[in-house]
């Protein structure tokens, strides 16, 4: 296990990772909020296999969150996360301050573009801007390098891919897979709000997912009957209060007016367990 090099401010980072890039080594980036898990961590392996030098930056940006939101609750633990960066290969943490990454305050924030309306876009009005926000400020801060991302946050890796682009920043992002319990509840750093009853109805998120994309292998081709099979399994779950089940095209998050064969779209759900709120998504190919 190595040991990851802390630095908790801009100058800091930069005059490590400009001296590593001037010996022409390539930068993996992985952003995250910390409570690290196998879902992280499969993140922190990708680029550790691809760069030659590996950052994790550890943030929980307050600008992502609405006020009725869980920042205070947000769960946080910096010495397990250091552990979890170590073991995995990862040779330097950024772990700023709120003051360190918005100094003059929050300022402005990015303005989303339309992959960023729907969906998540809609539940959470302010969330994108403030995600946008924060990794645009952590890609000008890192510089020239591959990110990785997770598709748990399908639309979020879109509203990323396509800030960067806009904002012509030297980063390409990098799209990892959804790392899940053996029951199929991809992995969070909320799921540990979910109380033992709320765990149990968890994974119909997933299963949901399944039998639309399943619905989708056999022939269906009208998106409304895919949702209306997603919803028929949601509903199984007694306590779950459901925020979307949808179906769309994985590039713009427009709903599909018919599916043709061979069109890639992506499903996804989102709802509620108590406090809890849970989004997961599949990928799917007409046949
Ligand atoms: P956070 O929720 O900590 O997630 C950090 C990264 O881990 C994201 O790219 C997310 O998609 C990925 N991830 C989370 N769970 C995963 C899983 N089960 N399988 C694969 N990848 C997973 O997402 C954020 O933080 C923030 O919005 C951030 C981008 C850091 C901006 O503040």
């Amino acid at each position: 296990m190595s040991h990851p090099e802390v630095f908790e401010t801009v100058a800091g980072v930069q005059a490590r990772l400009d001296a590593v890039r001037a010996t022409g080594a390539s930068v993996g980036f992985v952003p995250t909020m910390g409570y690290l898990h196998e879902g992280h961590a499969s993140l922190i392996d990708a680029a550790v296999a691809a760069d030659d030098l590996t950052v994790v930056s550890i943030f929980v940006n307050p600008l992502q969150f609405a006020p009725d939101e869980d920042l205070t609750e947000y769960p946080r633990d910096f010495e397990a996360d250091l552990a979890c960066c170590g073991e995995h290969g990862a040779d330097l943490v950024f772990h700023p301050s709120v003051s360190e990454v918005y100094p003059e305050g929050a300022g402005e924030p990015v303005v989303v573009g339309a992959v960023g309306g729907p969906l998540e876009g809609a539940s959470r009005p302010s969330h994108f801007a403030g995600v946008a926000t924060v990794v645009s400020r952590l890609f000008r801060i890192i510089g020239c390098c591959r990110a990785y991302l997770g598709e748990k946050d399908f639309q979020q890796m879109a509203v990323v891919r396509r800030m960067a682009a806009d904002l012509g920043l030297p980063v390409e992002v990098v799209g990892c897979p959804i790392v899940r319990e053996a029951d199929g509840l991809a992995l969070s750093s909320r799921n540990v709000y979910l109380e033992p009853g709320e765990r149990r109805q968890a994974p119909v998120l997933h299963r949901a997912l399944l039998a639309g994309a399943e619905a989708l292998a056999t022939g269906v081709v009208d998106p409304g009957v895919v949702v209306a099979v997603m919803e028929a399994v949601l509903n199984e779950a007694p306590d779950l209060v459901l925020d979307y089940a949808a179906v769309v095209d994985p590039d713009t998050f427009v709903v599909p007016e018919g599916i043709a064969g061979g069109t890639r779209i992506r499903l996804l759900v989102a709802g509620r367990l108590g406090h809890t709120r849970l989004i997961d998504n599949v990928g799917a190919t007409a046949p």
